[in-house]
């Protein structure tokens, strides 16, 4: 009989590996190398979060002094936090390539070292913006197949849809430093025991409540949001005397792994529009290494995610930096946010 990691007995006693190795039992879909690859991933945000929690002490605050190809100043720990997921990815032999916000093109296995069958992408550090104010920050990650017989990935390679996921992830920094995992088989939350260094399962399936009175925006940007955007966010600021009969509440941390997190134990729904200064990119956040693994547990957790016109799951990239504008969680909320732009669609196309 398979162990029920949703029993109390179990709650902290499971490490990650003994999870990885009993999902693998439970539904194949954890092979070795993508083991490997979830534990080097899991043992570098460990190295991440003890740079992050050193903090002035380490000399890791403040600007790195250098731009990513997005155009955005580096902080000192985006630069440290992308090298130490490199290097710990580099020599296993389970990946193909990397991608990363902070890399204009994909990373390549060096030669000296085997090739395996995955590309990894990631956001190495999320909320950077964040960190010199000691506010919650954290690393995210998507998991995809390398095409059948591609030994030199380039960046065509990892223009592959959200669906395609194998494995996605986040690690927030907070209080508590935790992983937040999916393999496609429902949501699993890890806290970092820090006397013994290794994650341990405290929370088993996890899932959003369909419903939430909480919304995530960056409002700020109110002036410059699309006409449908502007007709959500002030129906839901109407409260109980508007046509949604209760009041909401807001926050916004402006780390994205901060605040999905929050809604993934609380419920919420998390939105970076389309707006008039982020509309020529397409969106703010990045598709394939933000907008598809929050989506993918996101939706493994029962809520959902969506450009405003399309699941966000289904978007065929057409560049690995290319930005999406972003609505998820609590599924009910996320569908109301949906249709405001839907009906505005119709409208203008009658
Ligand atoms: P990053 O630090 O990786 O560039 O990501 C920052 C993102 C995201 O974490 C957050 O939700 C959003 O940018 C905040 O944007 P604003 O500063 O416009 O609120
Ligand atoms: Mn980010
Ligand atoms: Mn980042």
């Amino acid at each position: 009989m398979q162990p029920d990691f949703r029993g109390p007995d179990f709650r902290g006693h499971v490490s990650l590996t003994q999870y990885l190795i009993e999902e693998q039992r439970r539904h194949g879909a954890i092979n070795a190398d993508l083991r490997l690859l979830i534990e080097v991933v899991a043992r570098a945000c460990k190295r991440i979060s003890i740079a992050i929690g050193k903090g002035a002490l380490g000399g890791v605050l403040g600007e790195a002094g250098t731009g990513n190809v997005q155009g955005e100043a580096q902080k000192k720990l985006d630069v440290i936090s992308n090298e130490i997921l490199l290097e710990a990815n580099a020599w296993g032999g389970h990946l193909a390539a990397c991608a990363s916000e902070e890399m204009a093109d994909p990373y390549p296995i060096p030669d000296v070292y085997p090739k395996g069958n995955y590309l990894l992408l990631f956001d190495p550090l999320d909320g950077s913006s964040n960190i010199d104010v000691n506010i919650s920050v954290g690393t995210i990650f998507s998991v995809l197949r390398c095409p059948e017989g591609v030994t030199h990935p380039t960046e065509k390679d990892f223009l592959q849809p959200g669906t395609r996921q194998v494995a996605a992830g986040y690690c927030v920094y907070g209080p508590s430093t935790l992983l937040v995992l999916t393999t496609g088989h429902g949501v699993n939350v890890f806290t970092l025991d820090r006397e013994v260094g290794s994650f341990r399962l405290t929370r088993a399936n996890a899932t959003i409540p369909e419903d939430t009175s909480e919304f995530a925006v960056n409002m700020s940007n109110q002036r410059y949001w699309e006409a449908p955007m502007q007709r959500y966010v002030a129906d839901l600021l109407a409260g109980k005397a508007g046509p949604r009969g209760r009041d909401f509440n807001m926050r916004w941390v402006a780390s994205m792994v901060a605040d999905v997190h929050r809604i993934l134990t609380r419920g919420g729904i998390f939105i970076y529009p389309l707006d008039e200064k982020v509309k020529s990119n397409g969106g703010k956040l990045r598709l394939m290494y933000e907008a598809n693994p929050m989506s993918f547990i996101v939706e493994q957790a029962g809520g959902a995610a969506t450009t405003g016109r399309s699941r966000i799951l289904d978007v065929q990239p057409t560049q690995l930096h290319q930005r999406v504008p972003v609505f998820l969680g609590s599924k009910h909320e996320v569908e109301t946010a949906a249709k405001y732009h839907t009906d505005a669609n119709q409208t203008t196309q009658v």
